[in-house]
């Protein structure tokens, strides 16, 4: 998709590194007047970007807002399809309700619904979601993979290694862990957090919605009582502030990039990598299902994405979904 005007000037301006860029010479590079310029840096200032005009010299970018707003998140995104119609709210309920509604009445594959606060942010098990105003990522991606509803189902595993993957390009000096199905953790504590819902048909899928929890800017005090032993941002992992926009094209390339493969070759073509990246498998286990609860050995998972488990007396359980405790 080309990029919009006001992106390529603010993308000049980015590059220009605290230099001044001339307004003249935007208009006569970009083939448009004076006038149209400063509208667009009139929109870009609304939009929380902050100038200096220097005499003579033009315009220095000083300031970039805290937002996940499409301009900012185009910025930094290389996909064909994930994240090239992007929904941005400031307050929502959930992003999934939002998605849900967007994927009924036809949105494309790769709409992404992003809200800077979620109101009822909504996790697995119908558990509360954190999800306070401009800390985190709180992201919803609609996607239309050609499976079946079956194949479907061990999707949610392929966002957690995408999402693992891109938090792992970029920063380096963190170690993310899967814990089974799809949580992040690192050292130990949650950092994401991944619900997958699906619309389809018997036999056809019309849309998966894949919820997106990341704790992003998060500092200690930002977390309730309820969580603050065992939750933890990226913020406080890495030891640096967290670039949203910048984690969210990165994850949105490199979930392009597994879905394709996962409709093409099927999980087992991610299983391996899966593996790599989970701190579950090989750990003894607690397991509590809807109706039981187990302990054994995680052994291992199947080509489908299904836990296998072996028991103290050597049986193999296969787990579809639940709860497990390390
Ligand atoms: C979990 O670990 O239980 C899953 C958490 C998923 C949270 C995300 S935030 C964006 C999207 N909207 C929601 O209401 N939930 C998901």
């Amino acid at each position: 998709m080309s990029m919009s005007m006001k992106d390529e000037i603010l993308k000049r301006l980015l590059a220009a590194n605290g230099e001044a860029v001339s307004g003249q010479e935007l208009a006569d590079t970009l083939g448009v007047s004076r006038t149209a310029i400063w509208k667009h840096m009139q929109t870009l200032q609304e939009e929380g970007y902050i100038f200096e005009t220097v005499k003579k010299k033009g315009y220095v970018l000083t300031g970039v807002p805290n937002s996940l707003s499409p301009t900012q998140i185009e910025l930094f995104l290389n996909t064909k399809r994930f994240g090239r119609e992007i929904h941005h709210f400031d307050v929502v309920d959930s992003t999934q309700t939002i998605a849900h509604k967007l994927a009924q009445e036809g949105a494309p594959d790769g709409t992404i619904v992003i809200g800077e606060e979620q109101t009822a942010g909504r996790g697995r098990m119908a558990r509360p979601w954190e999800s306070a105003h401009g800390t985190g990522i709180w992201m919803t991606i609609i996607v239309r993979p050609d499976v079946s509803p079956q194949q479907a189902s061990s999707f949610t595993l392929v966002v957690a290694v995408a999402v693992t993957m891109a938090i792992k390009t970029l920063y380096k000096n963190v170690e993310p862990a899967i814990k089974w199905p799809n949580d992040l953790l690192i050292n130990g504590k949650k950092c994401t957090g991944i619900l997958t819902e699906m619309q389809a048909e018997a036999d056809l899928v019309q849309a998966l919605l894949v919820g997106v929890g990341i704790n992003a800017n998060q500092v200690e005090t930002d977390f309730s009582a309820d969580i603050s032993d065992i939750a933890t941002s990226l913020r406080l992992e890495a030891g640096e502030e967290i670039n949203r926009a910048a984690l969210v094209a990165t994850i949105l390339q490199y979930l392009e990039q597994f879905t394709d493969l996962f409709v093409h070759e099927g999980f087992a073509s991610i299983k391996r990598l899966w593996e790599e990246l989970s701190c579950t498998i090989g750990q003894r286990i607690e397991v509590t299902t809807i109706r039981e609860r187990f302990e054994g050995v995680a052994s291992g998972i199947t080509e489908d994405g299904v836990l296998e488990l072996t028991l103290n007396d050597g049986t193999v359980r296969t787990i579809y979904s639940g709860d497990i405790k390390i």
